[in-house]
């Protein structure tokens, strides 16, 4: 399973990427403009920052909503860094512009995805990526996981490759559910990445080695 963080902060990229399970990184507009980031020569430069600090998988979403405004951008983002994958919006528009990119070997991720109609919508187009959002379901009384594993079975039923990327996930259980179900990625907060380190009886066990060997060895 591969692990994205999601998020476009600098100083969280770099943490989660020196724990060395880093597979890639999601951003969307929101985030970037938590950051502060605004202005077209800005968005590209830290577009290419984040690029630097990671292996691959960097999603830079387009802004526009028709399809030639799409390829505009998702050409001039794909430029950026071979590392970039395109995000674009499932909407028809989106879609078109997924089958386009798909032909010009530019990767894409399908964002904004609630449900298995989108998702099949957006492996037929080519997406590399399909990003159903688990949290915001949850939020308004739907199943995320269930969509998660809808799309997945449909997927293996007709071998589509383009890969599930479990989004909006909010803590430990959806990634450990998302895992069970088979997503093939999972975008987080660097939170719900560190929080999988925790366990009260490693610390207990930790402390207890310690206190044993302190003891044997004065
Ligand atoms: C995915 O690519 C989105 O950026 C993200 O996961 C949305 O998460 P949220 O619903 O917590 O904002």
């Amino acid at each position: 399973m591969k692990f994205f963080i999601d998020t476009a902060n600098l100083d969280e990229i770099r943490e989660a990427y020196d724990l060395g399970v880093l597979d890639g990184v999601t951003t969307n507009p929101s985030l970037m403009a938590k950051e502060g980031i605004s202005g077209h020569d800005n968005v590209i430069a830290h577009y290419k920052a984040i690029c630097d600090i990671v292996d691959d998988n960097v999603s830079a979403e387009v802004i526009a909503t028709d399809y030639e405004g799409m390829l505009k951008e998702g050409r001039e983002l794909a430029q950026i860094d071979d590392k970039i994958v395109v995000k674009v919006p499932m909407t028809k528009d989106g879609i078109k512009a997924i089958k386009t990119f798909t032909a010009e070997d530019i990767r894409t991720n399908c964002t904004l995805v609630f449900s298995a109609g989108q998702a099949l919508l957006a492996a037929k187009a080519g997406a590399s990526y399909v990003s159903p959002f688990i949290g915001r379901l949850d939020d308004i009384g739907f199943d995320g996981l269930e969509l998660i594993g809808q799309i997945c079975q449909i997927y293996d039923n007709y071998g589509y490759t383009t890969e599930v990327l479990a989004a909006s996930v909010r803590h430990t259980m959806h990634l450990l559910q998302c895992a069970e179900i088979g997503a093939d990625v999972a975008t987080c907060p660097l939170k719900v990445i560190t929080s999988l380190l925790n366990h009260p009886l490693t610390d207990k066990g930790l402390a207890q080695f310690l206190a044993d060997h302190a003891k044997a060895n004065g």
